[in-house]
């Protein structure tokens, strides 16, 4: 358990967890509102002498990243990365449901590039049994198509709307969202599998292989679980 100086839980996690980044790392930048404070950290480490290289998951982090002045590289160049900080909207232990921010898809492939991944979360994200709607990048064209193959896997799924936008939430690499309620998640690492097999959907929002989770509490302390 670390304490910091202040008691905002989410910028608590997301600036311990920024101390895991050490110089001359590839670090995945995670999207949302947490992940936002870890890369407002690094960015601080980077002005003061941290030589580091970002691959942002999103428009969001990338020009987040570009005004805290950290350099930014691609997967191309740097297919390997050191550690992948990132956000959750729902955790159990070392599995997380993420895609709040529609980011999902690259936040995966960033994940999975990565020889670390550790999530920030404020307290309020962790539960027992994983219930949060999974969310889905999904080919406009399989709307329909993916909106059938939900229901036989015994979820509801529903399109995601845009807010100050007119119509469907369209993801920074030009799909839908779909928010799919499966209530509580017994198996998810079995539920991954069976969307992963549906035809026209890109990516959906459970993610296995958490290494390490930082949970920011109300009282400014990090709770930090390490597999
Ligand atoms: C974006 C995500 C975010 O990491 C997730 O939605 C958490 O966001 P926040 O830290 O703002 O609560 O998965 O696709």
């Amino acid at each position: 358990m670390k304490q910091s100086t202040h008691n905002n839980p989410k910028q608590a996690a997301g600036e311990q967890a920024a101390q895991l980044v050490k110089n001359n790392m590839i670090v995945g930048l995670g999207t949302g509102s947490t992940a936002a404070y870890a890369i407002k950290e690094l960015g601080r480490r980077v002005a003061s002498g941290m030589d580091i290289l970002g691959v942002p998951t999103s428009y969001q982090s990338a020009f987040l990243a570009a005004e805290c002045g950290i350099p930014l590289t691609t997967l191309d160049e740097h297919p390997a990365i050191d550690i992948d900080i990132d956000g959750a909207d729902q955790i159990a232990g070392f599995t997380a449901i993420k895609g709040g921010g529609a980011a999902h898809t690259r936040e995966k492939i960033v994940a999975l590039s990565s020889k670390k991944f550790a999530l920030v979360v404020d307290e309020s994200k962790c539960t027992d049994v994983l219930a949060h709607p999974v969310p889905l990048e999904v080919l406009p064209f399989a709307r329909k198509l993916v909106l059938k193959q939900v229901e036989r896997l015994g979820g509801k799924a529903e399109l995601r709307m845009g807010v100050s936008k007119d119509g469907p939430v369209i993801t920074d690499n030009g799909n839908f969202i779909m928010d799919a309620d499966f209530g509580k998640i017994s198996d998810p690492a079995s539920l991954g599998e069976q969307l992963s097999q549906c035809t026209g959907i890109v990516e959906h929002g459970i993610f296995t292989g958490v290494d390490t989770v930082y949970i920011g509490k109300k009282d400014g302390s990090v709770e930090i679980t390490s597999l």
